[in-house]
């Protein structure tokens, strides 16, 4: 089965499908992980104001943009919209400030990040009471943030609005107002997401998957804190076992298995070795059975990685996207 390298997104312009995630990749590391990115032929490049990694991402992407118009063209750069941003008056500021972080004239895609707001705090992007919960904003009106994403999109600071992290429920709602131009949420081997995926085919949103490898490190972190068990997705002996038939890595068959199915990924690494063995996949074809084996690995919500739960608290705020447990 051929993949094609490119998502046409509304209007015609083309989203590589195979994109650059640097969700915890630290300001420190993540300019020399976005060069090396670029060099093994990335293009999309994803970040978000709440990874605090905008500013060096902006300097690997402008001195690899120098004074050329073209590859800036080439480049399909997306950021996204801090929780504390969800409320008509910081939407403009927060925006502003990833434009101006990142260097940019304009951004590719700007998503609303989260359906829950922080409150507003200066200066702090994750602010939580004494007791460690977090500080939300239990007012967030997301039908009044996407009218302000839309105005941005209308002043031309942006070629494409979407949402991340939503539920089918407010996918829905949005589209009757706007259709999102894109769909970031989880999706790897075990959280296939099969029915938000078929929501949003039916309704023309393009998706994609970020931790389409696990998050391993993030993994690691929620299993110390809440004791659930995260499997280490590129050690499961069906993904094993499929990686050793073609010579080629866990990771690699991790990601041609989300290409196959139609949805775009983000990988994130540091280290250039396995930033460029995460791109070359496009010559490798997984068969019908292989496919088969791989969907068979979904354990639905029990398999979510990213359920905020490192947001203590969040399940209370009435736009929490998940079951509540
Ligand atoms: P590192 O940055 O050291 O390469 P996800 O994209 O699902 O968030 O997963 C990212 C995690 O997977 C990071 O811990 C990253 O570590 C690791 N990782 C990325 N690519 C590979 C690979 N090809 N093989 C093994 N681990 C990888």
């Amino acid at each position: 089965m051929s993949v094609p390298k490119y998502i046409t997104l509304a209007g015609g312009d083309k989203m590589p499908r195979l994109g650059f995630g640097t969700w915890q990749a630290s300001e420190s590391e993540v300019e020399d992980a976005v060069t090396a990115a670029l060099e093994a032929g990335y293009r999309h490049i994803d970040t978000a104001a709440a990874y605090e990694n905008e500013k060096a991402i902006g300097r690997a992407l402008n001195r690899w943009i120098g004074n050329d118009p073209d590859r800036r063209k080439e480049l399909f750069v997306v950021t996204k919209l801090p929780p504390s941003g969800n409320s008509v008056k910081h939407v403009e500021e927060f925006f502003a400030a990833s434009l101006a972080n990142l260097g940019l004239e304009y951004l590719d895609l700007y998503l609303i990040h989260t359906p829950f707001g922080f409150e507003y705090v200066p200066g702090d992007l994750h602010p939580k009471n004494p007791d460690g919960s977090m500080k939300f904003d239990f007012t967030t009106d997301l039908m009044a943030v996407w009218k302000e994403l839309i105005k941005i999109k209308e002043s031309g600071r942006v070629r494409h609005i979407g949402v991340s992290n939503m539920n089918e429920e407010q996918i829905n709602r949005f589209t009757k107002l706007y259709k999102p131009e894109c769909l970031q949420i989880e999706i790897n081997v075990t959280c296939q997401q099969t029915s938000l995926v078929a929501e949003a085919k039916r309704l023309g949103i393009p998706v994609v998957a970020y931790s389409p490898l696990g998050s391993r490190a993030m993994a690691q972190v929620l299993a110390a804190k809440t004791g659930r068990e995260y499997p280490n997705l590129l050690e499961l002996p069906e993904v094993k076992s499929i990686a050793t038939a073609h010579s080629r890595s866990s990771a690699q068959i991790l990601l041609r298995y989300l290409l196959q199915c139609g949805v775009a990924a983000i990988p994130k690494s540091t280290s250039p070795k396995r930033i460029k063995e995460n791109i070359s996949v496009w010559d490798l074809e997984l068969s019908d059975s292989e496919m088969a084996a791989l969907r068979a690995l979904d354990r639905g919500d029990d398999g979510r990685i990213c359920d905020f739960s490192f947001f203590p608290g969040v399940e209370k705020h009435p736009e929490f996207p998940f079951k509540r447990h």
